[in-house]
């Protein structure tokens, strides 16, 4: 079933109905950098109005329409001006945006990927986000027992994301101390450094 499928046909448990708890806190402990912003895989868009609504212009980037125009929907209910929050309907691998972002914010888009795209992944990631800019993602779902080649989502760990993101360093990492519901002590919050 592709993503856009799962979308129209309303199978999209993954979709919590509000941000992450782990970007709330970390909006409100100032520990993101500011500039503007870029949310992979955004879905409704709920990550993106957080950072939007803390002054960040952002941009959701999703491939799935149906997806998208719930995006605006919730943008407009919202009354959060596209100047602030916007989507970009395209698939994460080819989009080519023109610009690098000051911060990348992936939250159930990397395990949201087959594991075998996650070196890909990481490229991407080295040409969206800038020179000085940070790549912020919220590791989730921290696993252990689950069977590593079965999801989406896919178990993912600090060090999958470090092998996919080879020469980049942690500038700073946490551990949220609120999560959705049933994603309690699953997750990880990394900035990442890009290469020099
Ligand atoms: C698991 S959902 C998470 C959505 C949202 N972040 C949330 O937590 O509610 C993953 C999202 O990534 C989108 N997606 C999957 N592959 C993509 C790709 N290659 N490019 C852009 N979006 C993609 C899907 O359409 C879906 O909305």
């Amino acid at each position: 079933m592709s993503w856009e499928d799962a979308w129209r046909e309303g199978r999209t448990r993954w979709d919590a109905g509000g941000p992450a708890p782990a970007l709330v806190e970390a909006l409100r402990d100032e520990f993101l950098p500011s500039g503007n912003a870029l949310v992979t895989g955004c879905g409704s868009g709920y990550d993106v109005f957080a950072l939007a609504e803390s002054g960040r212009s952002t941009t959701g980037l999703d491939m799935a329409p149906t997806a998208a125009k719930r995006f605006e929907q919730l943008r407009r209910e919202r009354g959060i001006q596209p100047a602030m929050a916007r989507v970009a309907l395209a698939d994460f691998f080819t989009w080519n945006p023109g610009r690098r972002f000051d911060v990348v914010w992936d939250y159930t888009f990397c395990c949201a990927l087959p594991p075998s795209q996650r070196h890909r992944w990481g490229y991407r990631m080295s040409e969206l986000v800038a020179p000085e800019g940070r790549l912020a993602t919220l590791v989730f779902p921290m696993a252990p027992d689950a069977p590593r080649d079965q999801g989406p989502p896919f178990p993912l760990f600090p060090e999958d994301v470090a092998a996919a993101l080879p020469g980049w360093t942690v500038a700073e990492e946490r551990t949220p101390t609120t999560s959705h519901p049933g994603r309690e002590g699953m997750e990880r919050l990394i900035l990442w450094r890009p290469p020099t």
